[in-house]
């Protein structure tokens, strides 16, 4: 058997353009839909995730606004920017790039951007309410995700769900979203022990742990839906992701490829985040 893929390019693609013409709509009331993004430091994924971030905009027809600061810049800096940023009507988002620099307090950077403003949904207070099943913005890579057992027609009720990965940005609202959607969720993380049983009882998968290859086909369900999240750089130079496609793909129903998988639809949901704030700031 082989698994029908998950394109992320082509829904990513199609999701895009729907929100070019809803942002032409919008900029014939008066607002374009306006995010500012904040990188601080070399670190140079980062920097080629903000620069396809700035360009995303601009293909959707978003207003986009880059800051960089140098990786030894003063928090004060920062925190100057965010504010300068929260008070200006022409932006409607605020992302500040993760990871940041040891000697900045990532949560009180991400707490610093107003709750309206926050696209990436990491605010505490925004991390609560998707908590409460009320989010104010969903994660992007987890919503990303999501999107696609939308538009495969996947029903995630009663299923089991299984999440490698604990992180604040991908594993833990991902987890969170799989619950809301009806699933039962079982999270694994580095000390989980029997990681393979429990991947093998996954209706679901969702690998988020940033190790080349780890989930391998033999510890996929037959049948199972694999949700690839990982991005990562072999000694070569090709990217590949946490679950060897190649044997993954003999066992499960449907599979993200990487690239081409999550990586599209992440950028997708901020622009759909930072469209729905400027939809909210119309009223
Ligand atoms: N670094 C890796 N993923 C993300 C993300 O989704 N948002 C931000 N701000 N930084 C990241």
């Amino acid at each position: 058997m082989t698994a029908h893929l998950l394109d992320g390019n082509a829904l990513a693609q199609k999701l895009r353009a729907g929100f070019k013409q809803k942002a032409e709509i919008l900029a014939a009331q008066g607002v374009r839909p306006g995010l500012a993004v904040i990188l601080v430091g070399e670190d140079p994924a980062s920097q080629v995730y903000v620069r396809n971030k700035v360009n995303a905009c601009a293909q959707a027809g978003f207003h986009s606004e880059k800051y960089v600061f140098a990786a030894d810049a003063a928090p004060a800096e920062v925190f100057a920017k965010i504010a300068e940023l929260n008070a200006d009507p022409k932006i409607h988002g605020i992302l500040v790039q993760l990871p940041l620099p040891r000697h900045f307090d990532a949560e009180a950077v991400l707490d610093a951007i107003a709750a309206e403003k926050d696209v990436d949904g990491f605010r505490a207070e925004n991390v609560g309410a998707l908590m409460q099943g009320q989010p104010c913005f969903i994660p992007c890579t987890p919503y990303g995700a999501m999107k696609f057992f939308e538009e495969a027609g996947i029903d995630l009720k009663g299923k089991e769900a299984v999440v490698v990965g604990r992180s604040n940005i991908v594993g833990k609202p991902m987890a969170m979203l799989l619950m809301h959607a009806g699933a039962t969720v079982t999270v694994c993380h580095s000390q989980t022990r029997d990681l393979k049983a429990h991947c093998q009882r996954a209706d679901i998968l969702v690998a988020a742990i940033g190790r080349p290859k780890f989930i391998t086909g033999d510890m996929v369900k037959p049948g199972a839906v694999v949700i690839d999240v990982g991005i990562n750089r072999l000694p070569d130079g090709k990217l590949c992701g946490d679950v060897d496609f190649q044997s993954a793909k003999e066992v499960a129903s449907f599979i993200t490829p990487v690239p081409g998988g999550v990586g599209p639809m992440t950028i997708t949901m901020l622009l759909a985040n930072t469209l729905e704030s400027a939809e909210r700031a119309l009223g």
